[in-house]
């Protein structure tokens, strides 16, 4: 099993490139099931968790090729089967995505429940209701969503356009039912829509593929059903950049004292972590079409609370958590979308941070300096803010399990080396 050996402290400066964004990518690949023609990405990310949706679509009879770096040709023409194996679900949630897509086109899905989750409980139900909603009868047994729509009930097996609320927007959910209702018959409205820039995204591939759609990146939603969807022609759809891997590489800046751009992050995308930032005292500004970072005073404790889009992210919690170890005075961070993610603090605290958990605050002080040691990544985020504390720390760090890290994050050691970092991934 692959670890990270990083000796520090180090100054990052310079400039990395953003990559496409993993959570805009996983949708817009399930989008490829609405229709049997070709649907073209670019600025797919190179992570662990594109490889997998490859792997499930696959599974399901979707041609799948990932061409030159950044492009993913799919066509789901001979479509074979409609299920979802646990053996595939249980290592990336987002395999929930191809139940709208399923259930719209082939009018079935059997989907294995995803299972237990580091961060949280993490609980689908949203998902089926808003199937149900829309028509489609589901059973959940022996850890499968069973869900079909039937011949009789709804007109020839196809789902239905609904009015559905969530009670608390809900990211993949929202994207399922885009994916669904593009093909429904009649309108679907959505309120309480997740607002993430994702959902945007996901929302002009489906326009470009025919399909009708309105408000996305509002808190309504309004898709009108149509028979059937083309695919993305001689226009590929290039997937925007990830906010959270540009978010990543700023903190790293941030925290090592140093001047980093990304260049390609949107501002606009980040705006309430740039503003934390900002209050911490790190110099942010929109440059090069992307963001620069320079912090070379002390940093100062900041609070922040997570939230959904435009809220601060939850993606990026660990990592601020992981900056507020090196400002002056006492920071809460207090996290309200997963009930279980602050795993990072005791790995941090291993580092020689001072974090306490108050349930849903962690309360860090500082400065503290922080002093190498093996530290053991829990996931995907935490093990950025190991590497970020890593970074800052004297003498050697050793980040174990950083296949957590592979799956939302390409060529990291080689981006922080060209930053200046010295870092390398060993065996171990
Ligand atoms: C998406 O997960 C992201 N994943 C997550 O990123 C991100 O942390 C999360 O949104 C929040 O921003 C992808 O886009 C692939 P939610 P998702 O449904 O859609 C509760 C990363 O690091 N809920 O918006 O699964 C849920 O438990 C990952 O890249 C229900 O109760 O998150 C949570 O408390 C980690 N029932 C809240 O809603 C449901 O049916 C928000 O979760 C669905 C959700």
């Amino acid at each position: 099993m692959d670890a990270f050996l990083i000796r520090g402290p180090s100054r990052l400066a310079g400039t990395v490139r953003a990559s496409g964004a993993k959570n805009a990518a996983l949708p817009a690949a399930a989008a490829a099931l609405l229709t049997d023609e070709p649907v073209v990405l670019e600025n797919v990310p190179g992570v662990a968790d594109v490889r997998t949706m490859g792997v499930l679509l696959s599974g399901l009879g979707v041609r799948v090729e990932a061409e030159d770096a950044g492009r993913l040709a799919m066509r789901a023409d001979a479509v074979t089967s409609t299920e979802a194996p646990y053996d595939l679900v249980r290592t990336m949630r987002a395999s929930i995505l191809v139940l709208g897509p399923l259930l719209a086109r082939f009018g079935e899905a059997r989907i294995s429940l995803p299972g237990g989750c580091a961060i949280g409980v993490r609980p689908v139900d949203l998902h089926v209701a808003a199937m149900q909603a829309m028509g489609a009868r589901i059973a959940v047994e022996k850890g499968y969503i069973h869900a079909h729509v039937s011949r009789v009930s709804a007109a020839a097996g196809r789902l239905s356009g609904a009015e559905i609320a969530f009670p608390q927007p809900t990211v993949t959910g929202t994207e399922n039912v885009l994916l669904a209702a593009t093909l429904a018959r009649g309108r679907t409205t959505l309120r309480n829509a997740a607002l993430e820039p994702e959902i945007a995204d996901l929302a002009e591939l489906l326009r470009a593929m025919g399909a009708q759609i309105e408000g996305a990146g509002t808190p309504t939603i309004v898709v009108d059903g149509v028979e059937r969807l083309t695919g993305t022609g001689g226009r590929p759809h290039v997937v925007i950049p990830d906010r959270i891997e540009a978010g990543t590489y700023l903190a790293a800046g941030a925290i090592t004292g140093g001047d980093v751009t990304v260049a390609g992050a949107r501002p606009g995308d980040l705006t309430a972590f740039l503003d934390a930032l900002r209050r911490a005292g790190v110099e942010v500004a929109a440059e090069d079409g992307g963001v620069r970072v320079r912090s070379e005073g002390p940093l100062r404790a900041t609070d922040v609370r997570t939230a959904p889009h435009p809220g601060f992210p939850t993606d990026l919690q660990a990592q601020f958590l992981a900056l507020m170890t090196q400002a002056r005075g006492t920071s809460r961070i207090v996290e309200t979308i997963f009930e279980n993610r602050f795993l990072h603090a005791a790995e941090l605290v291993r580092l020689g941070a001072d974090v306490k958990l108050d349930g849903h605050t962690a309360v860090v002080r500082g400065p503290s300096t922080l002093e190498g040691a093996p530290v053991t990544a829990s996931d995907l985020r935490a093990s950025a803010a190991l590497v970020l504390a890593g970074l800052a720390a004297r003498g050697e760090t050793r980040v174990r399990r950083i296949y957590h890290l592979d799956r939302g994050y390409s060529g990291m050691e080689g981006r922080l080396r060209s930053l200046g970092a010295s870092i390398d991934r060993i065996s171990g």
